[in-house]
């Protein structure tokens, strides 16, 4: 049997067990029929549910009536899972009602990430790092999330959202959890997501000065021309498309360490990274000779690029008749060329098949995510209080330019 011929006969008896139900959420008695259908599968039943936040409870007890909900059988949620702590909780409040916590899957797909997991890996798997992950050698980090996409047609829910919510509540304080995290135990759902939720307990409330957001007007991504968001959405508004932020985490290990982290659309390239900035050398024994050491630099690009990077000094070659030259080169180890050959998953094929087989791991608890969005909350408090607006800028550009402000205060560049 040739390759191909296998997977169009495995793809024809995967195919022929799908079905399909269509049911209104809002109407009890469609719930009965999509029960039927699935009838009583001998290892119970792992639904995925990604629906409007308005019609969640509805949902919840329109499976619960049917029978779906009872024994063994798990659920994953897609975000939004609210917009506040006080909605959140409403419907973590319904879905508790009928699932138990280790039957809740929440999803944060950017866990499944291959390269997100690989940030455990090189943690704490490797001696190098950890003895250095702290304050005393560790100047700052920065995390960009930064893509070229706008709108892409879901007006109605980014408008109601923006930036901060949409990317910094989940995905990004889910990264900067993962950095700043004390070491787990060991790698269970539990371990795990008990060190995580200390972090994000654990972050300071922003000042005013702390943030800076904006809105991308029409510009240039790669050469074409793109509308500007209130063109887009057709009207204006005061979302922010762009966030940034200098965050501290109030504990002994990250004492006194900024978190730059910065999102936003229509930005000039599609880039995920983490930049670990290290403190310099406490004395240079090269200064009198005229060359400067670096301090050092770990570069964990998680997409599109995955690869690892590290900056480290080195002596130019030559006599040095006129004192030692010294350069920054990198230590760069490429994940796709580290691995070839091993397939690469994309985030909710390992998520999904986690979900059926119930290991939470990769999911966000509860308490997770009641501390994100109390941070994300007290955020948008002081957003309000002061009065803050979004700043234009360019699409295609990186942000406002009070974002690079916002660093360059402290003496820092945006790795761009
Ligand atoms: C989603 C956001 O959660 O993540 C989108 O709602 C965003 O606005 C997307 O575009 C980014 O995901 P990825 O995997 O493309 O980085």
């Amino acid at each position: 049997m040739t390759r191909s011929h296998t997977f169009s006969s495995l793809c024809a008896g995967f195919l022929e067990r799908l079905s399909y139900q269509t049911l209104d959420a809002t109407r009890a008695e469609d719930f009965p029929a999509l029960a039927e259908k699935v009838g009583t599968p001998r290892h119970g039943v792992a639904m995925f549910l990604s629906t409007a936040p308005s019609l969640f409870e509805q949902t919840i007890a329109g499976l619960s009536a049917c029978g779906l909900a009872s024994g063994t059988s798990r659920i994953g949620l897609e975000k939004p899972l609210g917009t506040s702590l006080e909605s959140s909780a409403l419907i973590n409040d319904a879905v508790a009602r009928v699932f138990s916590e280790d039957r809740i899957f929440r999803i944060d797909h950017y866990l499944g990430k291959e390269t997100v997991q690989n940030l455990l890996a090189l943690r704490f798997a490797n001696m190098l790092f950890e003895p250095l992950w702290n304050a005393s050698h560790i100047d700052h980090v920065q995390i960009t999330v930064a893509e070229t996409v706008g709108l892409e047609g879901r007006v109605g829910f980014y408008d109601g959202a923006g930036a901060l919510r949409d990317m910094v509540q989940n995905h990004m304080l889910q990264l900067l959890a993962l950095v700043a995290m004390e070491p787990p135990a060991s790698f269970d759902a539990t371990s795990i997501r008990d060190e995580k939720v200390k972090v994000l307990r654990s972050l300071r409330d922003l000042q005013a000065g702390d943030s800076v957001t904006g809105q991308y007007r029409a510009g240039a991504i790669h050469g074409v021309a793109v509308p500007g968001y209130d063109d887009e959405l057709g009207r204006a508004s005061d979302t922010e498309t762009f966030v940034a932020l200098r965050a501290h985490v109030d504990n002994w290990r990250w004492k006194g360490v900024p978190f730059y982290l910065r999102t936003g659309k229509r930005l000039p390239e599609r880039k995920t990274e983490i930049v670990i900035q290290f403190k310099a050398v406490p004395h240079s024994i090269f200064a009198k000779q005229g060359a400067k050491a670096e301090p050092n630099r770990l570069i964990i690009g998680i997409q599109p690029q995955e690869n690892i990077r590290l900056s480290v000094m080195a002596k130019s070659p030559g006599l040095d008749r006129g004192g030692v030259r010294l350069r920054e080169v990198p230590l760069d180890i490429s994940m796709p060329n580290a691995f070839a050959g091993a397939k690469r998953r994309i985030a909710y094929e390992r998520l999904l098949l986690d979900l059926i087989e119930g290991d939470q791991t990769l999911f966000v608890r509860r308490d997770e995510v009641e501390a994100q969005w109390q941070w994300i909350d007290s955020i948008r408090a002081g957003w309000a209080e002061n009065g803050l607006d979004p700043k234009t800028y360019t699409a295609g550009s990186w942000g406002p330019s009070s974002a690079i402000a916002l660093v360059e205060r402290d003496g820092v560049t945006w790795h761009d």
